[in-house]
């Protein structure tokens, strides 16, 4: 399959890129060192990344960047982040990208722990990844031409508890490896609106 991933370079898209790419042709996009720049906070930059690939068999994000901070610190204007980026962000690639995914293809977001467990700081987050996982159930019933979409909610990453690990008092901390797999479920599997957690 031509699969285009989003945020391929983080902590996570590297890993999913990793088990993606031993059978399927990977295209990398990013804000920087990728195949195709995007913004995913700029609808106009993801009209540019979609009319400069064309058609792909499945669209992975693994960006979206989020505000954490405590929730007296969690005003309208730093909330914004997480919302222009990890949720209006995701769901603006499925909007402007089903035209170019092609028939029985798929899109696959990320979500996280978070929303299901929260922890101090996280608010922003979750409200990110409440709303995308509603998304999901929601499209999932209208995308044309046999279309699917999953979301993928990891835990906190092994590889990520050097910097979260303070944040994830108690939580048991998984693979990138293992959260990749997840994404091929959801890129080579039949199932749509699902939320693969990885807890
Ligand atoms: N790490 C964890 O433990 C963990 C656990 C559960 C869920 N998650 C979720 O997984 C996602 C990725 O986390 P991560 O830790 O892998 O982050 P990361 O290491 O910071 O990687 C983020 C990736 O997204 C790209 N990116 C960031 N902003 C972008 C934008 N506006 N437009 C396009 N690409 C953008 C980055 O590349 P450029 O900077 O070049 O654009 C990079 O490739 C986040 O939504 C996070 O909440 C992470």
């Amino acid at each position: 399959m031509r699969i285009v991933l989003i945020g391929a370079s983080g902590t996570l898209g590297s890993a999913v890129r990793k088990e993606l790419a031993t059978q399927h042709e990977i295209i990398t996009a990013g804000r920087k060192d990728a195949d195709v720049q995007v913004d995913i906070s700029s609808p106009e930059s993801i009209r540019n990344m979609y009319q400069s690939i064309g058609q792909v068999d499945a669209v992975v994000s693994t960006a979206g960047r989020t505000f954490f901070g405590p929730l007296t610190e969690l005003t309208p204007e730093n909330n914004e982040i997480t919302i222009l980026n990890k949720l209006k962000g995701q769901i603006n690639l499925v909007l402007l990208g089903i035209d170019y995914v092609q028939d029985k293809g798929s899109f696959t977001l990320t979500t996280g722990i978070i929303m299901d467990s929260p922890i101090i700081g996280g608010a922003s987050s979750a409200i990110a990844g409440g709303a995308i996982r509603a998304f999901t159930q929601s499209a999932a019933i209208e995308l044309p031409r046999g279309i699917r979409i999953n979301n993928v909610s990891p835990n906190v990453l092994v590889e990520s508890m050097e910097q979260y690990g303070p944040y994830f008092p108690g939580f048991e901390p998984v693979p990138a490896s293992r959260a990749a797999l997840a994404y091929r479920k959801s890129v080579e599997g039949a199932q749509t609106g699902q939320t693969y957690t990885v807890y």
